[in-house]
Parts: C-alpha cells; sequence; structure tokens
C-alpha cells in the first residue's frame, strides 16, 4: 500500500500522458524552429527539399499532438492546482494559452505556406498550389508562419525560464510536477 507521503507526491504530479505530450510538444517544437532555420544551408534540390519534407512532417505530427493534448486536457487528462496567485497566475494562465493558439497558428499558417508553395513532401504526396496564391498572398502567409513561430519560441522560452525560476529561485515542486515519476514515487 502507498505511504501518506508517496500519495502526496502522487497528487502533485501531472498524469503521465500529459507529461509525455508536453516533453514531445517541447522537443518538436525546438527541432521544428532550428531546421526552419536552418533550410537554407542544405544545397538546392534534393537536399533541401528533403530537409523541408522532413520538416514538414514533423510539423504536421506536432499539429496532431496538440489536438490529442487538447482533446486529453479537456477529458481525462489531471487538473493540478494553479501554480501562483494574483497577477503572476494571470500572466502565467495567459503564457498557457498563449502557447495553444500560437502552436495552433504556426503549424495552420505551416501547411497554409506549403500549400500556396504548392511543395511536394517527398515522393507521398504534393501540395496543390491553389489559384489565389498570388505573389502578395504568398510572401503574407510566408511571413505570418514565420513571425508566429519565432514568437512561439520566445513564449515558451519565458514559459521554460519561469519554471526554471520556481526550481531554482523559489524552491517549489512546479517544475518537478511536470516530470516523469522516479522509481521511489
Ligand atoms: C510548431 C510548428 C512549426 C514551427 C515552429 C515551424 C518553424 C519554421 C521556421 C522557423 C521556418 C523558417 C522561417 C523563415 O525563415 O522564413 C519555417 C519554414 C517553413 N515551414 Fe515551418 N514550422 C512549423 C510547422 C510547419 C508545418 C506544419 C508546415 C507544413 C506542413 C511547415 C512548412 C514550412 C514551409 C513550407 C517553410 C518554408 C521553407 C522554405 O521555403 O524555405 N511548417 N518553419
Amino acid at each position: 500500500m502507498a505511504s501518506t507521503a508517496t500519495t502526496a507526491t502522487r497528487e502533485l504530479k501531472y498524469d503521465g500522458f500529459s507529461i509525455l505530450l508536453h516533453w514531445l510538444t517541447a522537443l518538436l517544437v525546438a527541432a521544428l524552429w532550428l531546421l526552419g532555420q536552418s533550410l537554407s544551408f542544405f544545397p538546392k534540390g534534393a537536399p533541401r527539399l528533403s530537409a523541408l519534407g522532413v520538416h514538414m512532417l514533423l510539423g504536421m505530427l506536432v499539429g496532431a499532438v496538440i489536438l490529442v493534448r487538447i482533446v486529453w486536457r479537456s477529458s481525462g487528462g489531471r487538473h493540478l492546482p494553479a501554480a501562483d496567485e494574483g497577477v503572476l497566475n494571470l500572466v502565467a494562465k495567459g503564457a498557457h494559452y498563449g502557447l495553444y493558439l500560437l502552436l495552433v497558428l504556426t503549424v495552420g499558417f505551416g501547411v497554409a505556406r506549403a500549400w500556396v508553395h504548392g511543395v511536394p513532401v517527398f515522393d507521398w504526396f504534393k501540395f496543390h498550389r491553389p489559384g489565389f496564391a498570388t505573389p502578395s498572398i504568398i510572401h503574407t502567409i510566408s511571413e505570418l508562419h514565420s513571425d508566429l513561430a519565432d514568437i512561439l519560441v520566445i513564449v515558451a522560452g519565458l514559459h521554460a525560464a519561469a519554471a526554471l525560476m520556481h526550481h531554482y529561485v523559489m524552491h517549489d515542486s512546479v517544475l518537478r510536477r511536470m516530470l516523469p515519476r522516479k522509481r521511489s514515487e
């Protein structure tokens, strides 16, 4: 039978599936941003198209992960009490909802960017460039995808900095509750 201390620790953790989805999202966003920034370093032609293919597949994977996360959060996922109070709580909530919104928009404009450019995803399928894709529409959509990705990474960085501050400055359990369980817990 679990001891009282073990039970208390368990109650302060997110469930395993939420933790997995959280770190998978973080890893994919970091990889996507870095790959997006490095695309122009790949030689033109097949190498760059392959790198872009990987970028688009990972981008669509992160889109699927976000959808699963939203469904899980509003159904079986564990909800924990707010980590902050007052204004800080509002800022943290705003950052969390903002991150969901930025993720959805970045992925949405990524797909739109691939569509208006008519890009192939390896030999598997091709986005067919629509008739309305004028140079100015292509430019606007490309800029939006790029700017949203940058804002997403900045907000995610602030979110990570806040978690590290909780851990190293305030010495509370906010970061630990999103970390995988140790065997002893
Ligand atoms: C969270 C998800 C994503 C992030 C963080 C991200 C990030 C980036 C970044 C940083 C760039 C380079 C921007 C620039 O310098 O212009 C880029 C380019 C691009 N991304 Fe994404 N992206 C994501 C999802 C997607 C998705 C889902 C697709 C399409 C299925 C996609 C398609 C593209 C395309 C077509 C380019 C332009 C490549 C080029 O023409 O050089 N992205 N992305």
